[in-house]
């Protein structure tokens, strides 16, 4: 009766991660599949605490399993009701590194339980152990590890306590590693029984190593796309443990996680238009240099006063916000807010265009917005806001820099070139707000603030929008 029920549980636990995921690709839903998905885990969960047997065995050991699940949700709400929207990739990059190590404990565990089984007698472990499981216990050891290591790494850097640090020959000594902990997992599996934990462990040591230093020299600004890369490598390791102890919901967690991770990682590379290599060696927002003008940009800027903007705004048919990485430092949501509500009471309808990769994590404008309690049907994606720009009076840029860099598709030689960029200039007017002249985090001019048609309103995002607010109140 358990087992069946149990598969039953898992099956249902599988449906709703397949829906929560499906349901958070909508800024409308998302909210609800998470809720969804953390429901269906805590179904499986009970479900193997309650239910799983073997040889007629209940798992027992409650108080330990119990009093872990309270330490874990305690600590695990208070951190996620305390971070500030600006930390969310480092939290995140946090219970990634959580996920990897627990993904890599299951395999360890497996290995543990396997060796003191058979230490007793001296043979290779390989003719007592299938190829098969052993596979699935190093792989989960080796990649939950790096996943570990590398998320911890992650964290560090964008929290600000750990600097990029690379030497020369750094890739090749990483292949060197890789290769180490391949010849190492080999090692192991035809190993005296008797002291297999040696090379285990040391493939476990090289494993740590290798996380540590595949992810020191990444750029600070690129740790985005590296989390979601570890994201993907803790789902596959999940996805091991699921194959070691035969557990479906386990494994379909862990190959959506591996599957989405993954989907992740190629699709924010392709929005800032590098490859995934290029990110890892670190190109630009890395220790390599900054990029400079590469478009040789040169020109007068124009400026214009808070007066002149908000007339502008409050005479025109639609504004289009286009919001950035500085709108989200200047914590200046609540206020966008309460300009676009100000000028629709002036008739003037507003939307926001939305880029993928604006900000410094995915949907990082999505849940900004939300935030702000911002319509989700007033948010264009990208190709809906280029359509609509041709009909925009004012496109109001708010902090935001590289994804609206005509660069990307006028100067071949521009290191963000052929990335997809939003064409603000289709606008009628173009009112750039930002605090100087400095780059974004490409590192490069921008010719969008030199054309006719752009007018630049310096200061920081939130105190420009509280007073452009009151100057709207006055017309
Ligand atoms: P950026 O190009 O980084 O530009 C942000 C601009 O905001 C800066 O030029 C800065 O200029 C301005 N700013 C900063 N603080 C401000 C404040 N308090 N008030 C007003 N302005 C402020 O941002 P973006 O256009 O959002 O582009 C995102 C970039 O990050 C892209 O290059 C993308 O490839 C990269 N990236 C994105 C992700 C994801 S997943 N979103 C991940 C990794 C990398 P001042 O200093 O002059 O104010």
């Amino acid at each position: 009766m358990g087992p069946s029920i149990l598969s039953v549980c898992y099956i249902v636990a599988s449906v709703t991660f397949i829906l929560g995921l499906k349901m958070l690709s909508n800024p409308s839903t998302a909210r609800r599949g998470n809720l969804i998905a953390a429901a269906g885990m805590i179904i499986a969960i009970l479900a193997t605490i309650f239910l799983y047997e073997d040889d007629g065995k209940r798992l027992g050991n409650y108080p330990w399993i119990f009093s872990a699940i309270v330490i874990g949700s305690v600590i695990g709400v208070l951190v996620a009701k305390k971070v500030k929207m600006t930390a969310m990739p480092e939290l995140v990059s946090f219970f990634n590194g959580m996920g990897g190590a627990c993904a890599a404990l299951i395999s360890i565990v497996e290995f543990d339980y396997l060796y003191r089984e058979n230490r007793s007698v001296s043979t290779s472990f390989s003719d007592v152990v299938a190829s098969g499981h052993y596979l699935a216990i190093i792989a989960g050891t080796i990649i939950g590890s790096v996943s570990f290591i590398g998320s911890m790494i992650a964290w560090g850097k964008l929290s600000g306590k750990f600097k990029d640090y690379s030497f020369k020959g750094q890739h090749l000594f990483n292949n060197l590693i890789l290769i180490l902990i391949l010849v190492s997992a080999v090692y192991t599996y035809f190993s005296n029984t008797q002291m297999v934990n040696i090379p285990f462990f040391i493939t476990v040591a090289l494993a740590l190593l290798y996380g540590v230093f595949f992810v020191l020299p990444i750029g600070g600004a690129d740790m985005p796309v590296v989390i979601s890369l570890l994201n993907s490598f803790t789902g596959v390791a999940a996805a091991c443990g699921g194959f070691l102890y035969n557990n479906k919901a386990m494994l379909t967690g862990g190959i959506l996680v591996g599957a989405a991770g993954t989907l992740l990682t190629i699709l924010m590379c392709r929005a800032m238009n590098r490859s995934l290599v290029n990110v890892l060696i670190g190109s630009f927002g890395g220790n390599a240099k900054v990029a400079t003008d590469a478009g040789g940009t040169h020109g007068n800027i124009k400026e214009i006063s808070l007066s002149d903007a908000a007339m502008l705004m409050a005479y025109a048919k639609k504004v289009m916000i286009v919001p950035g990485y500085g709108l989200a430092v200047a914590q200046a949501q609540h206020t966008c807010h309460e300009l676009e509500k100000a000028l629709e009471e002036k008739g003037v309808e507003v939307k926001y265009a939305i880029h993928p990769v604006a900000g410094r994590m995915p949907g990082h404008m999505n849940v900004l917005l939300a935030e702000a309690d911002v319509s989700y049907e007033k948010l264009l994606e990208m190709d809906e806001a280029n359509e609509e720009f041709k009909t925009t009076d004012v496109a109001l840029i708010l902090g935001a820099n590289d994804v609206v860099n005509p660069a990307a598709k006028n100067d071949p030689s521009s290191p963000i070139y052929g990335m997809p960029i939003l064409e603000v200039e289709l606008a009628k007017n173009v009112i750039v707000n930002k605090r100087s002249m400095k780059p974004g985090y490409a590192g490069i001019e921008n010719q969008l603030f030199y054309q006719p048609k752009t007018s630049m309103l310096f200061g920081d995002a939130k105190k420009v929008l509280q007073e452009l607010l009151a100057e709207l109140k006055n017309i």
